[in-house]
Parts: C-alpha cells; structure tokens; sequence
C-alpha cells in the first residue's frame, strides 16, 4: 500500500522535450519520452500529492487526479511554469528544454529552391525555467531539478547545477548509454542534494527512482 506521505502537496512537474520551430514543418528538439517526469507524477499521485504537469509533446496517458497542461515551445513551458509556481509547494523539472530556438523562417514551408547554397540558421537563447523557478523560490518551497550529462564528472558538475540554480535535490543522469536515459524505462542518476548527501541508482526502473526521489523530499 503506497503511504499517503505527500497528501495535499502541490507539486509542479515539467516533462517531454518542447519543439522549436524554424517553419511550417521543421523543428529543433530532442529525444525526451517524458517517463522519467511520468514515473515522478505517478509515484507522487499514489502518494496522495496534487500534481500538475507541463509537459511537451509526449505520447503518454495520465489518470483524471492529475492535471496536465500540453505545450510545445520553451517559451510556452516557461509562460505556464511562471503562472503555477507561485501556487506549488514543490517543483520537479524533468523536462528537456530546448537551450535555443532557431530564428523561424516564417509561418509557411521554406523551399530548398531558395536556398540553393544551403541553408545557415541563426539560434537565439531560451529562458532557463529551472533557474528562473529557483530565483523566485520561497523558503517554504522545495525545487528539484535534473541534469542531463555526457562524458563530464557528473558529481562536480551536477553539485554546479544545483548551486546555480538553487535547487534543494538534483538527479544527475548520463545521456551517453545504450540502456539508460532518454526514452528507456530505465535510469542511472546520483541524487545530490543541498546538503551535500549523495546516493547512486544505477540501471534502474525510473519508477524506482521516482519513488526514492519524493523519499528524499
Ligand atoms: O524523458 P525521458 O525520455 O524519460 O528522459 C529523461 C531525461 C533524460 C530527459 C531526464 O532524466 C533528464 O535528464 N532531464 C533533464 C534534461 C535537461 O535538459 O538537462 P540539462 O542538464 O540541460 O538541464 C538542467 C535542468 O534545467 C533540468 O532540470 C532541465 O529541466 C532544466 N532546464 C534546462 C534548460 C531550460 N531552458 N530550462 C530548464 O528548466
């Protein structure tokens, strides 16, 4: 029987990748399945917690309990993130947020006849929700975040994510295996929180670490 140790917790989750538009039918984005945010709503609603998620485009189904906000951009998740947080007794960002946004074209189809040389793209940065949510955060409000990382020392460089972004816990997970990370139901993170307590999962169901996430919190 799951222990009700979240009941009346509000608690804010983004998830998904978001898509950045360069026109009609082309985007920049990455490949998030949203099941580790998922895996964190879920084992937060067994627990009794009200959770709203803010997701991108995911193929993912929720029960009734939990409410949902779909967006596709990184300005639309910020704009939503903004609304909530203010409300939220706890965040969780899972999300991967696209860091820049091509300069769109335009609103239709670019023809490759108008390019003929190729085609040069010019990004321009988004705004770091995370890092937003923890400048505004109240000392009565808890803010996770994760880190997405390939070939760095995830400790040090997870510790830095977690002290930029005022962060209470952050989950440290390698993007660079086979078997673990973007789109796997399983995950291999360090959790390090404020503290300066760790503890390694490795290859696990993010179901799991879901749960052992919200028993840290
Ligand atoms: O969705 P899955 O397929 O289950 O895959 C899970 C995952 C690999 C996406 C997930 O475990 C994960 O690592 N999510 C964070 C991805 C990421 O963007 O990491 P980052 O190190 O670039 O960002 C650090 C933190 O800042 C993250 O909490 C991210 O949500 C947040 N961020 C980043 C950029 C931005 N513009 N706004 C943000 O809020």
């Amino acid at each position: 029987l799951a222990p009700h140790d979240l009941t009346g917790q509000k608690i804010l989750i983004t998830l998904g990748p978001t898509r950045e538009h360069f026109d009609k039918v082309r985007f920049w984005s990455n490949p998030s399945s949203g099941k580790m945010g998922w895996s964190l709503a879920m084992a937060a609603w067994l627990r009794h917690a009200r959770v709203t998620v803010v997701h991108g485009p995911v193929n993912l189904t929720f029960p009734p309990g939990v409410d949902t906000i779909g967006v596709n951009t990184a300005r639309e998740m910020f704009d939503a993130c903004m609304d909530l947080w203010p409300d939220m007794d706890m965040g969780c960002c899972t999300a991967a947020v696209a860091d820049f946004s091509p300069v769109p074209h335009g609103r239709g189809k670019l023809k490759k006849d108008e390019c003929p040389e190729g085609l040069c793209v010019t990004f321009t940065r988004n705004p770091d929700i995370l890092k937003t949510m923890g400048e505004h955060k109240r000392p009565d409000q808890r803010l996770i975040g994760f880190a997405a990382e390939a070939e760095v020392d995830l400790q040090t460089t997870a510790k830095a994510k977690l002290t930029a972004k005022n962060l209470d816990l952050i989950a440290a997970n390698r993007i660079d295996s086979d078997e673990t990370g973007f789109a796997r139901w399983n995950n291999s993170v360090l959790l390090l929180d404020s503290q300066g307590q760790s503890e390694h999962m490795l290859n696990r169901p993010k179901i799991d670490i879901a749960w052992r996430i919200w028993d840290w919190m």
